[in-house]
């Protein structure tokens, strides 16, 4: 029970890895309050995990919204140790040759909205609670934080911004409070959604042929799916391991970065000179 007594906001907590980061902390002993756009996701976690979560409806690019959840979430558990920034949207790699003239301000401006400002409205809500409880901020990241290749230009510029913006946050909220990240890979159970500047409302996540398509990209040859994330915030929002951690980013994608030029088949030499298992 690592978070034991703990209470957790964490916005996109409706779906995806969002969702696994509510299901491991109630396991972990944590009480979690999620702010989502889907009323619908929301009655689903919290039927799923009860008594120990509640559901606030709101868009994660309106200040009252996360004040709503902040309030909300007190008012259920008494405070806030734990503010997981996480909801965002993705651009489905689209380029910015490939994009209309005219799509470019406003996919600009949804992407970012969501990604970044909406991360920023969330810590602006939460610090009094934080101040506080000396507690802690962790913001979803990405491989697209760090290298080219994750998404499109919109995406990688917001995840590149989420990575700024931890370090400074770290950098003015210290002493009292933390401020980490998590950087996933891709990650199999997603519903992560399109742009609707880019009319990528139709796009689904799960029509990426993920299981095929992961294990050839990263050096641990293995799709890792929402629930292989989760302990990640688990490590930074305990109290008991990580006090020294603020302004790191934990990159948590089965080595995208470590790949460099070598041969897809990087695991023969060993399987080769220890043998398969
Ligand atoms: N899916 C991947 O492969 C992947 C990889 C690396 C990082 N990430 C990041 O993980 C995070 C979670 O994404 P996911 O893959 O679990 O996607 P998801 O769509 O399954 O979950 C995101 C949740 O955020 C909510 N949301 C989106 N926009 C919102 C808004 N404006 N206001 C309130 N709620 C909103 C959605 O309703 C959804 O429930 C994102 O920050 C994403 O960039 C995803």
């Amino acid at each position: 029970m690592q978070l034991k007594d703990q209470v957790a906001l964490i916005t996109g907590g409706g779906s995806g890895l969002g969702r696994a980061i509510a299901e491991r902390f109630v396991e972990e002993g944590a009480r979690v309050a999620i702010l989502d756009r889907s009323q619908e996701r929301i009655d689903e976690v919290v039927g799923a995990l009860g008594d120990n979560v509640i559901g606030v409806a709101g868009d994660v690019r309106e200040m009252a919204d996360h004040k709503r959840a902040v309030a909300e979430c007190v008012r259920a558990f008494g405070k806030l140790d734990t503010l997981v920034g996480n909801a965002g949207v993705w651009d489905y790699n689209q380029t910015l040759a490939g994009m209309a003239d005219d799509a470019v301000s406003p996919a600009f401006d949804e992407m970012f909205s969501i990604n970044v400002r909406g991360y920023l409205l969330a810590a602006k809500a939460a610090l009094p609670e934080l101040y506080k409880s000396r507690g802690n901020a962790i913001f979803t990241v990405s491989n697209a934080g760090f290298y080219p290749g994750g998404g499109g230009v919109l995406y990688t510029a917001t995840k590149h911004a989420v990575v700024g913006m931890i370090k400074q946050l770290a950098h003015e909220w210290g002493p009292y409070i933390r401020v980490n990240g998590v950087a996933p890979g891709g990650i199999g159970g997603s519903n992560l959604a399109g742009l609707s500047a880019l009319s990528q409302d139709g796009h689904r996540f799960s029509d990426i042929p993920f299981d095929e398509l992961m294990p050839r990209l990263v050096p641990l040859e293995k799709a890792f799916y929402t629930q292989d994330y989760a302990g990640g915030y688990v490590f930074f929002a305990n109290r008991r391991d990580n006090g020294p951690a603020t302004g790191v980013v934990l990159n948590f994608d089965g080595g995208i970065g470590m790949r460099g030029f070598a041969s897809p088949n990087m695991g023969a030499e060993l399987a080769e000179k220890f043998g398969e298992f």
